[in-house]
């Protein structure tokens, strides 16, 4: 892999999420992060690795980079960091990076920069991760949530793709657009709410890390239902791609 549209060593950096989520959870191939970095290393570029979605636990470990031995030198954080209870984000950067601002002043002046409250309720949420092994329980949950997609695509019509990875999975499914607004009715009916997108084609789902084993199966079954109801029932045709992500 290398950078051709850009002049030679031009780039500043590269930022990625590990695994796309709101454009349909696709699950990169194992060798794509390490081709980036190596690519990076190459032109002197910075690797970003977005895990506002990603981060703390939601692909079964802590950040979503870690599954394919790569460091990244920034990563940018969020929703998990406080789980939303208080709005917070955060950058981390590796040590090369934190070392230049010994000597360079880094003027940013945020009115909420570390807001007291918000800091609390992210140590807070740390804390639980660690006292409820909840990255674990998102790890050992990611087949049971891989082969529930997976039956919910054996049961509709026409293709069907199932990409996921933890607890962050999605159905690719082609279908016409009223289908998709029967789908969201269909979802409501259930109390189900999951962000399904009529213009990918794709349905994600995120369930909390608390899960059981029992509300997940329950859910994701749930969503079989309604998406039947809405796309009509298949089978035979259906296609199920577990190429990318967990195993069933
Ligand atoms: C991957 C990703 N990056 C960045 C953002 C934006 O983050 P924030 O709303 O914390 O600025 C989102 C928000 O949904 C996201 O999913």
């Amino acid at each position: 892999m290398t950078m051709t549209l850009e002049g030679a060593r031009s780039v500043a950096a590269v930022i990625l999420e590990p695994v796309p989520g709101a454009n349909g959870v696709l699950v990169p191939p194992p060798e794509y992060w390490p081709m980036v970095r190596a690519a990076c290393d190459a032109e002197g570029a910075l690797l970003i690795a977005d895990e506002v979605l990603t981060g703390f636990g939601r692909t079964g470990k802590a950040f979503g980079y870690q599954h394919w031995s790569v460091t990244p030198d920034i990563i940018t954080c969020a929703k998990g960091l406080t789980s939303g209870y208080q709005p917070l984000g955060a950058v981390i950067v590796h040590d090369r990076v934190a070392r230049y601002f010994d000597d360079h002043l880094l003027a940013c002046g945020l009115t909420y920069y570390a807001h007291p409250t918000a800091c609390a309720a992210a140590v807070e949420t740390l804390k639980l991760y660690d006292d409820e092994q909840l990255f674990a329980n998102a790890a050992r949950l990611g087949p049971v949530l891989r082969r529930e997609l997976d039956a919910v695509a054996a049961r509709l019509p026409g293709r069907t793709f199932v990409r996921s990875l933890g607890l962050l999975g999605a159905l690719e499914i082609e279908a016409p657009a009223a289908a998709w607004t029967r789908l969201g009715h269909e979802l409501a009916a259930r109390k189900l709410s999951l962000h399904d997108d009529a213009r990918r084609g794709t349905c994600v789902v995120a369930p909390p890390l608390c899960i059981t084993d029992d509300e997940l199966v329950y859910g994701v079954r749930g969503l079989g239902d309604a998406a039947v109801a809405a796309f009509g029932a298949g089978g035979a045709a259906a296609t199920a791609t577990t190429a990318a992500g967990d195993a069933p």
